[in-house]
Parts: C-alpha cells; sequence; structure tokens
C-alpha cells in the first residue's frame, strides 16, 4: 500500500495523531471504500478475531457502523448494551472489560458517558499482558476519533475523490457552528484539522464556546458572520441538552436565529460550501430541514456511508497481527 507504518495498539485521542498516521488511514479507508462498492463487500481480513462493541451509552450510527465494518473485515462480533448486562446487578465496568478478554476479544469499542473510560480500559488490558486493542467510540466531552476521521475523509474525498490525502484540507476555511463546549467530535476535529492545516473558525454563543478553546489554534467567534466569510466547509453541532446542567441558551428559536444554518445564510460562504453534521440532528435547530436534505450543500450523508470504511480501516489498523510485536 505505502511505506507508513502503524505503531498504535489503541486509538483513545487524536491528540498525538502525527500528519503521517492521518495519511495512512486516509488511504486505508480509501482501500475499503473500493471494498464496499464492490458486490461481494466481504473480505477476510479479521477472520477468526473478536471485535466487542462496548457501548454503554446509547448511539445508533457509531454502534452500527462499526458493527457492519466489523463484519465487512469477517470478524466475530460481540455487542453489549448497560441495560441487559451484569452492570444492572452491580458488575463495575473494568470487570466488565475483563469478562470479554476472558471470552478471547481482540478489539474492544468503547463508548461510555464519563470521559477517561477507554483510556483507563486500554491501561487495565496493557496491564494485564493482553494484546486487546481499544478503541474510543466516544467518551463524554473528550474525544470521539473515529467521527473527525470519517469527516476528514468526507472532506478530502469531496476535494479530490481519486487521491484523498489528508493534506487537500490544507488552508481551507472551515467553520465548526454550535454546542462546542458539549462535544467531542468538535475537539477531536480540533485536533485532525489544525494538524492537517486546515483554518478552522469556531462559532457558538459564550456559553457553548469557553475561550480555552483558542488554544487548539482555532479562531473564535461569538456570532455565525465572521466564521461563514468565505468557509469552504460548516461543521454543525448537535445542542447536547443531555449534558447541560443548566440553562445556556435562551430558547431552540432563540439559538436558531442567531446559530442556525440555513440557505440564505450560506450565501457569506465560498460559492462550492458543503455543510456537514455527525448526527443525530434536531432538525430546525442547528441546521434547516431543507438544507440538511439537499444533496448539492449537504455531506451529512456521505459522512454515514464513510464511517463504515474509515471504521474497516481502523480496525484493520489496530486489529491486524502485525501488531502484536507491540
Ligand atoms: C456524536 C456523539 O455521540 O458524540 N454523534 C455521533 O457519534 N454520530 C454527536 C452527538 O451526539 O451530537
Amino acid at each position: 500500500m505505502s511505506e507508513l507504518t502503524w505503531r498504535r495498539r489503541h486509538i483513545i485521542s487524536l491528540a498525538d495523531f502525527t500528519p503521517q498516521d492521518y495519511e495512512l488511514v486516509m488511504q486505508t479507508a480509501l482501500s475499503f471504500q473500493e471494498v464496499l462498492s464492490r458486490r461481494n463487500k466481504k473480505v477476510p481480513t479479521l477472520q477468526g478475531k473478536v471485535v466487542a462493541n462496548l457501548f454503554f451509552e446509547s448511539s445508533t450510527r457509531t454502534r452500527n457502523s462499526f458493527e457492519l465494518a466489523a463484519k465487512r473485515l469477517s470478524a466475530d462480533v460481540l455487542n453489549f448494551s448497560p441495560s441487559t448486562s451484569s452492570l444492572t446487578k452491580g458488575e463495575t465496568i473494568l470487570d466488565t472489560a475483563r469478562t470479554f478478554l476472558a471470552m478471547g476479544t481482540d478489539i474492544m469499542v468503547i463508548r461510555h458517558q464519563a470521559a477517561g473510560v477507554p483510556d483507563a480500559i486500554a491501561q487495565d488490558m496493557d496491564a494485564l499482558g493482553g494484546k486487546v486493542a481499544v478503541l474510543n467510540a466516544g467518551d463524554g466531552k473528550h474525544e470521539h476519533p473515529s467521527q473527525a476521521l470519517l469527516d476528514l475523509f468526507t472532506l478530502v474525498s469531496y476535494l479530490n475523490a481519486s487521491n484523498p490525502t489528508a493534506s487537500e484540507i490544507k488552508g481551507k476555511k472551515i467553520a465548526i457552528v454550535g454546542d462546542i463546549m458539549h462535544s467531542r467530535v468538535a475537539r477531536s476535529n480540533l485536533w485532525s484539522l489544525i494538524t492537517n492545516g486546515a483554518d478552522v473558525h469556531l462559532a457558538a454563543p459564550p456559553t457553548l464556546l469557553p475561550p480555552e478553546f483558542a488554544s487548539y489554534g482555532a479562531k473564535i467567534h461569538y456570532s455565525l458572520a465572521p466564521a461563514l466569510e468565505d468557509a469552504d466547509f460548516v461543521m454543525t453541532l448537535r445542542l447536547q441538552t443531555e449534558r447541560m446542567s443548566q440553562n445556556l441558551i435562551p430558547s431552540l428559536r432563540e439559538y436558531h436565529a442567531q446559530f442556525g444554518i440555513t440557505r440564505d445564510r450560506l450565501a457569506k460562504c465560498s460559492p462550492h460550501v458543503q455543510v456537514l453534521h455527525p448526527g443525530p440532528v434536531n432538525r430546525g435547530v442547528e441546521i434547516s430541514s431543507d438544507l440538511m436534505d439537499d444533496p448539492r450543500l449537504s455531506l451529512i450523508e456521505r459522512q454515514v456511508t464513510n464511517g463504515v470504511a474509515i471504521r474497516m480501516g481502523l480496525l484493520f489498523l489496530i486489529g491486524s497481527s502485525s501488531l502484536d510485536k507491540f
């Protein structure tokens, strides 16, 4: 494929991802995108390996996307959901993970409402001397690496479908709009987009955008217009009301009036602007319903489709036997 090599057992955060890491993930996803365009979409890459999806928090796209990715790679897939598990009998999270280890799990894909849980499980697995790889599928407000990587793949393959290198994003203006404070998607995207040289602008009401976000290297705006001006891409984010401990916006209507992305507002952007959203969407709040469904302006469906190729790539990279030497 290329001389780039993969050197990680776990994927917990994008904070220390190098430009080479991003390139390798993009190249690997491109090859799985090709696999997914075939009539027979299944390859034997992870035959005999066990992938456990440990989702302690609810999810539609991410969980099903990981499940489909693992199945397309011919892995055996175990799914876990907290309400029907022994967690309800008082078992700890680490004991749950150790149970899956004892069954021979090779890769654990973990989502949890608290930041740090995937990392804690990864450390426990390492301490036990196993070769289990842990992939963070979203932990609290911390990170969501596979989402940011599928976002990057969606952006660069929009710019150059046949050769979607991470460096395609260099110099492009990207506006990230919405509930940045509570968003693990925003944090992972900041690492990814800034490392790959994008010009990142954040826009939200001050209650949803703490000034320390400037430390990532992004520009901060408390109104929409300067962020949208000449933007090549607009990434919208859901208002995460389940993570808000107090009223941080006057009302959903008011929020939409000030920060909602609509067709009219895109007039300020670059003429080829495209809109993204990680889902789930509050239709008519972060983004107007008609815009969300317009294939000429929205990459939202492509994000979901690309999620499978990216996750096949990530499972392949951390699950291939060459990693046993680490
Ligand atoms: C995001 C998440 O769970 O962090 N969704 C996703 O994974 N597709 C964003 C969100 O919940 O708003």
